[in-house]
């Protein structure tokens, strides 16, 4: 029988052993602190000169103060500062289910939806628009606009599209609505200090700035908190973030993988059940809410989650009590609830596939986690944290100012998984090519399988390079064959489902797994080493 699930510790912080105390340990004040960075690496070589780690950031990070002599002195601030301020919208909705009403509205901020479930920013009175039916999504230069698989399609300039940069002026076309927009650059800036980590979050540029900047706030709310985005980007780091920042830091955290649990027993690991409950309920047993009552439970993969238990969670947050399965008495429980997934919720409530109702339960505030490839200046700040936190920061010239321009021109489906994978991978073959096979070189043969191996390198490091290689090559054959259906893959392969989704994480998101096609590896294209 499954074992009760277990409050989890804090992840350790940059540096800190790996080793995992039973229980959350409390979080020391300068580990909570926006201010807290990944310890220096003294004595070491540092990274070439073309990263921008302790770069000064031009202009608006400098106050201009006047002088005794009338004219101005430029001082720096302590903290170098980053203007995050995005370009404001203005919307004019024109038309609204076939009337005119010329409604204007300015919209600040992230993410902006439209739909006709009041929930959205704007809220269109409209038959033929969906209940999300599109939003506009903050982008590295402006906006862009993504259709939530709206059963009308949206149509911008005219063409229906799924995701289109946003032009400065644009007329959506949604239903039997019109929406204008226009957006420019504004001349008002926010400013934060620019620090290269959060925690145990590393990151520097605009996106990671405005997030803990966001996170900030959320941290210290109490509100039930979705956080979005796309595999290896960070979504548990973020939820065990928010939650040593907030007031339950000492508090249990319980994290429940949705996807990893078979559908029968989700709603006994959320809610547990009673003795007799169900064939192999051999005693009584409690679930996530009841262990992590006063703290916080992360629903991890929540988009996964059966429709038959959803309405059982919407009950526990509304009326905060559960049942056990098999019990007819409620239990009161205190639980603040952190989900996150990679999964368009929105687009999950279009397809009748997620509840609405309870999207609106766990998403009263959204945190979007971007993807690696829109925030690439941080690419020199995490190999850096990786090789602190590998006690190898004496290798950080293997990734010179040329392997960081091919790494920013990589797209990283698995994110940051992806990228801390091929710094690990880097360190052993001790090349920062971003191919998995083993380098051939003049001392290179090939096996009679023909791969290449490199008998310079230890024989048990180049056999965990090609089981590796395998392993990436199987499981995106199985998934593409199962057109990305983890059930049906990890029956085809004959292996657990909860295997397969392990190997997944190990590898890179899902997504990129089922999409890339082509048999064995390299996924991308070979590379000279820049540095040998
Ligand atoms: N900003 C960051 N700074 C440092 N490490 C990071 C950062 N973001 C992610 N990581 C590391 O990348 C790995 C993947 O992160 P995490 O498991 O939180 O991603 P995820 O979004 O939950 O992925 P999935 O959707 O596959 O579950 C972890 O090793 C994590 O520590
Ligand atoms: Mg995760």
């Amino acid at each position: 029988m499954a074992e009760p699930p277990r409050p989890r510790p804090p992840i350790p912080r940059p540096g800190s052993p790996a080793s995992v105390p039973s229980t959350p340990a409390p979080v020391s004040p300068e580990s909570r602190g926006p201010s807290s960075s990944p310890p220096p690496s003294s004595g070491r070589p540092s990274i070439p000169s073309a990263l921008p780690l302790g770069r000064a950031p031009s202009s608006p990070d400098s106050e201009r103060l006047p002088s005794a002599g009338g004219g101005t002195l430029k001082t720096t601030p302590l903290r170098p500062l980053i203007d995050i301020a995005q370009p404001k919208l203005s919307l004019v909705v024109e038309t609204e289910n076939g009337q005119m009403v010329g409604r204007a509205i300015t919209h600040e901020g992230d993410v902006c939806r439209i739909g006709t479930h009041p929930s959205n920013d704007i809220t269109l009175d409209d038959p033929a628009v969906s209940r999300f039916h599109c939003r506009l999504v903050p982008d590295r230069d402006g906006w862009r606009v993504e259709d939530s698989g709206a059963l009308n399609g949206t149509h911008l300039q005219g063409l229906q599209i799924h995701s289109a940069v946003l032009p400065p002026e644009a007329r959506l076309a949604i239903g039997n609505s019109t929406i204008s927009i226009r957006w420019g650059k504004t001349s008002e800036k926010t400013l934060v200090p620019m620090m290269p980590s959060f925690g145990a979050l590393t990151g520097t540029g605009r996106a990671m700035r405005k997030l803990f900047a966001l996170l900030e706030k959320v941290a210290a709310s109490e509100i039930n908190c979705f956080i979005h985005g796309e595999s290896g980007t960070g979504k548990e780091l973020v939820a065990t973030e928010i939650v040593q920042r907030g007031v339950r830091a000492d508090k249990p955290f319980v994290v429940v993988d949705c996807g990893a649990i078979s559908p029968t027993l989700v709603e006994s690991e959320l809610f547990g059940h009673v003795r007799g409950a169900f064939t192999g309920a051999d005693r009584d047993r409690i679930g996530a809410f009841e262990a992590a009552d006063g703290g916080t439970v992360f629903l991890d993969e929540i988009g996964e989650l059966p429709l038959e238990v959803q309405p059982k969670l919407l009950r526990a947050l509304e009326q905060r009590e559960i049942r056990r399965v098999g019990e007819t008495k409620t239990r009161k429980v205190n639980v603040r609830v952190i989900s996150a997934t990679n999964r368009d919720l929105e687009r999950e409530v279009n397809k009748g596939s997620f509840r609405g109702d309870l999207y609106f339960r766990i998403a009263v505030i959204t945190v979007r986690v971007p993807p690696l490839r829109e925030r690439t200046e941080d690419l020199s700040h995490l190999i850096r944290a990786f090789l602190t936190q590998l006690g190898a920061s004496d290798n950080e010239p293997l990734f010179g100012p040329e392997v960081l321009d091919e790494l920013a021109k990589h797209e990283w489906p698995g994110n940051v998984r992806e990228l801390r994978n091929y710094v690990e991978r880097s360190l052993v073959l001790q090349t920062a090519r971003l191919s998995f096979a083993p380098p051939q070189n003049a001392s290179g043969t090939t096996t009679s399988a023909g791969a290449a191996v490199d008998v310079n390198i230890p024989y048990k490091v180049a056999k965990e390079a090609l089981l590796d290689q395998f392993e990436r090559a199987y499981v995106r054959g199985v998934i593409a064959a199962c057109n990305g259906n983890m059930t049906k893959a990890a029956r085809m392969a004959g292996i657990d489902r909860m295997y397969l989704h392990r190997l997944v994480q190990k590898h890179g998101s899902r997504e990129a797994l089922a999409s890339s096609s082509g048999e064995g590896d390299p996924p991308f294209s070979q590379r000279k080493p820049a540095t040998e």
